[in-house]
């Protein structure tokens, strides 16, 4: 039986569940892996604070040489969150040849390359499974059991307080804010939940997964960004009708070599497995060359699916512990960004127009000097002196609407209130 020695960084939801399943599932280990882990060690930054009695009996402190300058402890896991703190735990953990398991996508989005290489230096392991999607095993299953596969498109609902907010707004036909006052109370959202309904949590694990499955390190400001917050009761409708989805998607598509990235609202149609993830559920689909579309799916958050996220690297990094080389890939491709005229897709946008004779005429125009042609187009009711008018192109790159929307902008008459995507798949790009 080996005996790993393990210091947790963290006594919150994560660390807890985390706790409880390695005390619950210690024999259960022992007879299945042959591994016996000891809890030596917990660090918290606030040793006042009440404790629940069951973790009466652990060594707790708040001082991180504790675990950090114990030569005994292997294993170190970060579950604090944030970026700096979180930074000089894992890096002097790694420095002092310890392995290190982290839940913080914040961190690795933007340093994960740097402490991966680091790990790799001192041949220790790093892992981060619960950092995107919390309790689905995705970066796991795509560099074990889709290593042979050529990965052409990943799209994730990555980002379960969005999701809710989408669903709430659509099963009750209520407004976003009442919708985020829901997800508030039920602990879904914070108070400031602009990380969330701004796409800025998606794109940290959308950075994740690109890097993971594309070997490409990503910068934030490489991914088209778009959140939820002007989203209506008005779209749902059409939306609904028109037999979509909106879902907020964390998409990375690979079309001849050039990678896209985005985190946006975006049409999903009814019959797509994306279009039935409801609430704050997650799932990632992935689009392999051989291996058709899976689709990863379960809670992306919580105490339990996410701290179980953690028990499985604890798992898998005993079983690689003797050969430090498998650890750490550092798989690096050739890929380079998608620019305006790789992007390509079907939009849905919405128009507030004058209401008043030639305004559909001029707006058509508009679009003819680009090429771009309508599959669908909506006029409803006047209200007041304006219209709401919805169209629905067919597949067109940036570069031929960016010119389009610059007139837009100039003209009287016409505004556009907001555009998304159409879920595209990569064969469809390459036919468009
Ligand atoms: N919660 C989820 O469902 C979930 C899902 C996926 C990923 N994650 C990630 O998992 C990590 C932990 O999340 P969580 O929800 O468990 O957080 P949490 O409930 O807020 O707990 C944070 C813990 O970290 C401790 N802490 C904060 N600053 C510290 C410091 N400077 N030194 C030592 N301890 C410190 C806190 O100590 P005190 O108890 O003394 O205040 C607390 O116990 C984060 O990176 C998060 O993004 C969470």
């Amino acid at each position: 039986m080996k005996n790993y020695r393990i210091g947790i960084f963290g006594l919150g939801t994560v660390a807890s569940g985390l706790i409880k399943i390695l005390k619950k599932e210690k024999i259960n280990y022992q007879n299945r892996f042959n591994v016996n882990f000891e809890l030596s060690q917990v660090v918290v930054h606030d040793l006042q604070k009440k404790r629940a009695p069951e973790f009466d009996g652990l060594n707790i402190s708040d001082d991180p040489a504790k675990i950090i300058e114990d030569p005994a402890i292997d294993i170190v896991i970060e579950l604090i969150g944030g970026k700096t703190v979180a930074k000089n735990i894992i890096e002097e953990s790694l420095q002092t040849g310890k392995h290190v398991i982290t839940a913080n996508k914040d961190l690795i989005a933007s340093e994960g390359r740097k402490l991966s290489r680091l790990a790799k230096e001192k041949h220790v392991g790093l892992f981060y499974e619960a950092a995107v999607a919390g309790g689905i095993p995705i970066l796991r299953s795509l560099s074990n059991s889709l290593a042979s596969d050529e990965i052409e498109q990943i799209n994730g609902i990555v980002n379960g307080t969005s999701n809710f907010i989408l669903s709430q707004m659509r099963q009750n036909k209520i407004s976003y804010a009442a919708a985020l006052k829901t997800a508030q109370e039920k602990g879904f959202a914070e108070a400031d939940p602009s990380n969330d309904v701004d796409g800025i949590d998606a794109a940290y694990k959308l950075q994740i997964l690109a890097d993971f499955t594309f070997g490409k390190q990503i910068n934030q400001r490489d991914i088209q960004m778009g959140g939820i917050r002007t989203i209506t009761q008005a779209d749902l409708q059409d939306v609904t009708d028109l037999g979509y989805e909106i879902k907020l998607l964390a998409s990375a598509t690979v079309i001849s070599n050039k990678l896209e990235l985005s985190v946006a609202p975006t049409l999903v149609p009814k019959g797509h497995p994306l279009a039935s993830v409801q609430n704050e559920n997650n799932a990632v689909f992935v689009n392999g060359r051989y291996s058709g579309g899976l689709m990863f799916y379960g809670p992306g958050a919580g105490e339990f699916p996410t701290a179980n996220s953690v028990a499985a690297d604890l798992i898998e990094l005993t079983k690689k512990i003797d050969q430090p080389e498998s650890f750490n890939t550092n798989f690096s491709s050739d890929l380079t960004l998608a620019k305006p005229k790789d992007r390509i897709a079907s939009r849905y946008i919405v128009f507030n127009v004058a209401n008043r004779p030639g305004v559909m005429h001029k707006l058509s125009a508009f679009f003819l000097m680009s090429d771009i042609n309508f599959r669908n187009i909506r006029q409803y009711d006047p209200v007041g002196d304006n219209t709401r008018v919805v169209i629905i192109t067919y597949p067109a790159s940036d570069a031929q609407l960016n010119p389009v929307k610059t007139t837009i902008r100039k003209a009287r008459g016409v505004e556009i209130i907001h555009e998304f995507k159409l879920l595209i798949e990569p064969k469809e790009v390459t036919n468009a």
